[in-house]
């Protein structure tokens, strides 16, 4: 049986502040953004997080960190693949992204580079559009293939 980290739901998002603070990543509008949050759990300790922030059909994955110590064990990978899953389920069709600092790990897990004037306005009116996130950002998007009927 494998104990390796899983990933659920994460309600309390002080854990998740402490994790995203760390890796220098915006916090200030997670709860007015309503922004659903995953963890990724080893041995009960918070290794891990991601969030999802839905416009529609579009959606912003967000809010990734690992903790420094637990890098490179695909825990990042794992968080992407339930965010991606997760999505699929509330019906989003199209996950973009911010990154100043891992825009080669989204290009190996399927997002593609795309001008951030092609959001949709509701995205592009979000904070971590409009405010959070520098203009120098990279921006990706990656089309969900749908679920099966
Ligand atoms: C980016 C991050 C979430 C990756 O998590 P992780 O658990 O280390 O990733 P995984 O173990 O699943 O994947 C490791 C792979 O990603 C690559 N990778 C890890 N961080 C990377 C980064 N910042 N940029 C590019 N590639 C990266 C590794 O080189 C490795 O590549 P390989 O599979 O070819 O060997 C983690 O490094 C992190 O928390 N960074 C700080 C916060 C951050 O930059 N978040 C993204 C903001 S949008």
């Amino acid at each position: 049986m494998t104990t390796g980290p899983y990933c659920a739901p994460l309600a309390d998002a002080v854990a998740a502040r402490v994790l995203l603070a760390a890796a220098m990543l915006p916090v200030a509008d997670l709860e007015a953004s309503q922004v659903e949050l995953l963890g990724a759990w080893s041995s009960g300790e918070l290794v891990g997080v991601i969030g999802l922030e839905c416009h529609g059909r579009d959606a912003l994955l967000r809010s990734l960190a690992v903790c420094a110590e637990r890098r490179g064990q695909g825990i990042g990978t794992r968080l992407v693949g339930a965010l991606e899953a997760r999505a699929r389920g509330a019906g989003v069709e199209r996950l973009w992204l911010l990154t100043e600092t891992a825009a080669s790990f989204f290009a190996a897990r399927g997002y593609r580079r795309v001008d951030r004037a092609a959001a949709p306005a509701a995205l592009a009116a979000s904070r971590e559009f409009a405010a959070l996130c520098p203009a120098t950002a990279t921006c990706m998007a990656r089309t969900l293939t749908p679920l099966r009927a």
